[in-house]
């Protein structure tokens, strides 16, 4: 059995489904810019930066801007994101993710965010979970994004604990990605993605046991 002394959950699509609102605000602002935007790009897009996202849109539409109306743009993306996720509350938090939390504090793990976006604190403040977080590292704390590892590795590294005594779970294949790079254990929930070491299709009903259980045949 793998020894584990700290979960690290991804937020957006794992503990709260607002992907969808970062979907819609890309989609909105590309239909702005004339410049088609799929559901595939949006899955490429899943754990990406604000910054990074808004350079694979422009890429894709040949659409050469100077970064001041870059910066617009993202605050336009932003603010559309932020009145979306207005009325999110605590019942917005995904099935599973509560008590799997309550479960993971009584085995004496600690859980920590690592999340790429500059708005989680917020998030998690309406969902009234940021009390459940030994460490919280989000989108303000980092200089690359998934799929580079840096937002696991300071996670653990604020946590006291080394990757491979560490679980990571993610919903975006660049998160994955980053999480396998950095030497984590890696739970992938939801469709379409590959490589993690246990793939769920969501996390309700699930507990640390069957995450543990199952991580330790790979
Ligand atoms: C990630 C989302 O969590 O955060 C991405 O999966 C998003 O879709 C990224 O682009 C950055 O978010 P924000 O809130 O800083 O724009
Ligand atoms: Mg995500």
């Amino acid at each position: 059995m793998i020894e584990v002394k700290a979960c690290i959950f991804d937020l957006d699509g794992v503990i709260v489904d607002t992907a969808r609102h970062h979907f819609a605000a890309w989609q909105s602002l590309a239909n702005e810019l004339g410049i088609p935007f799929t559901k595939e790009d949006n899955d490429r897009l899943k754990g990406v930066s604000r910054v990074d996202s808004l350079e694979y849109i422009l890429k894709k539409g040949n659409l050469v801007l100077d970064s001041a109306t870059k910066l617009q743009l993202m605050e336009k993306k932003n603010a559309i994101y932020l009145s979306l996720s207005e009325k999110t509350s605590p019942e917005d938090t995904m099935d599973g993710i509560v008590s799997l939390m309550d479960e993971l504090a009584e085995s004496g793990l600690q859980i920590g965010l690592g999340s790429s976006s500059k708005n989680a604190r917020m998030i998690l403040t309406k969902l009234e979970l940021m009390s459940r977080f030994s460490t919280i590292v989000d989108g303000n704390n980092i200089t690359l994004s998934k799929p580079d590892p840096e937002v696991f590795q300071k996670a653990a590294q604020l946590m006291g604990v080394i990757p491979s005594q560490c679980i990571v779970i993610e919903d975006a294949q660049a998160g994955i990605e980053a999480a396998l790079s950095g030497g984590f254990h890696v739970v992938g929930v939801g469709e379409g993605l590959k490589n993690a070491h246990l793939h769920l299709n969501d996390l309700k009903g699930i507990g640390f046991n069957y995450i543990q259980e199952n991580l330790s045949a790979h």
